[in-house]
């Protein structure tokens, strides 16, 4: 990443930097207003899930979108760090024995590895809580209705028809519900089933971006569209690095979606026709920058950087 898009690394790398400030404040000792205490444990959980690793993709976008309204850092990143709670909670669900079953994340053992279940369910469940107090808050936007309206979309990005549908529509596939066995899912299944469970919380961090910038009604378009290719590409991506990444580059497990029976444009097409699907979607998602022009560079960048990562 580092070496084909040094400016995509700087922004990266300040964006990730940021993001830590902001979730590790928000994940400090002391109980906030309306709090009574912050137990250590569960807090201790809560910050081996969210603090001091991942790519921060997620915030990269909220930021780079933002920015091309003009917004700085410093005013983008409290509803990047909410962003990037759910994901973090999503990982830490993912996880669970009886979701995933997978022991490393980051690099480090999950957090039910390094805690126990019930930490981590909780662990979770504090993450998604902590998403929507910090997008309530004052910081996350100064205009109230700017705020619902980041509540919302995250929401149901988040949920039922959002990560959490995508999520069982995931487990279902591998046949978990009725003891049937993997299920042989039609390409719009997949595609939907990724939509969901991934590509919808790419795609709100654009969005978010966005509604932090006021984007009009065609930006806002042009912005969906490269959030959906974007999301649907990073996906696919994942799916082709488990087949192809290594557990010391990805810090996570490899190699068992084929085992699990998931449901990946991986298995349903081999790995040439995914990364020809890969390829057709990130020229989708920066075709959708023309009308921001030079302005869209670092977001294109982003967009090559999910279908070229290495982890
Ligand atoms: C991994 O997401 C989970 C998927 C949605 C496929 P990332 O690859 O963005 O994970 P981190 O945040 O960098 O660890
Ligand atoms: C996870 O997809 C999507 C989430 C909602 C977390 P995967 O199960 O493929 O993600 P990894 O490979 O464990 O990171
Ligand atoms: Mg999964
Ligand atoms: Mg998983
Ligand atoms: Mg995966």
């Amino acid at each position: 990443m580092t070496r084909a898009f040094p400016l995509l690394a700087a922004r990266f790398q300040a964006v990730a930097a940021a993001t830590e400030q902001r979730l590790a404040l928000a994940l400090a000792a002391a109980p906030e207003a309306g709090e009574r205490r912050r137990p250590e444990r569960l807090l201790a959980a809560m910050r081996h899930g969210a603090l001091d690793g991942g790519k921060r993709l997620r915030p990269l976008l909220v930021v780079e979108t933002a920015a091309l309204f003009g917004i700085p850092l410093d005013a983008a990143i409290t509803a990047a760090a909410a962003v990037e709670c759910v994901h973090c909670y999503s990982l830490v669900h993912d996880d669970l024995p009886a979701m995933d079953n997978d022991d490393l994340r980051r690099g480090r053992p999950t957090v039910h590895k390094a805690f126990d279940e019930a930490s981590a369910i909780l662990a979770g469940d504090g993450l998604l809580t902590l998403a929507f107090d910090l997008l309530a808050g004052e910081d996350a936007h100064p205009d109230a209705a700017v705020r619902i309206a980041l509540v919302r979309a995250l929401a149901r990005a988040a949920g039922l028809g959002g990560m959490a549908g995508g999520q069982i529509l995931d487990l279902a596939a591998e046949g978990r519900f009725d003891g049937t066995g993997p299920q042989a899912l039609t390409m719009a299944e997949i595609r939907d089933l990724q939509a969901m469970k991934t590509g919808a919380l790419l795609a709100v961090s654009v969005e978010a971006g966005a509604l932090l910038g006021r984007a009009d009604d065609s930006q806002r378009t042009a912005l969906a569209t490269y959030g959906k290719a974007l999301g649907a590409a990073f996906q696919i991506a994942d799916d082709l690095l488990d087949v192809e990444g290594t557990v010391e580059a990805m810090g996570k497990s490899v190699g068992k979606d084929r085992d699990a029976g998931k449901a990946t444009l991986v298995s349903a097409l081999g790995l040439d026709a995914a990364r020809a699907v890969l390829a057709d979607l990130v020229d989708e998602a920066n075709t959708a920058l023309a009308p921001f022009g030079a302005r869209g560079e670092t977001l294109a960048a982003a967009a090559c950087f999910v279908a070229e990562r290495q982890n």
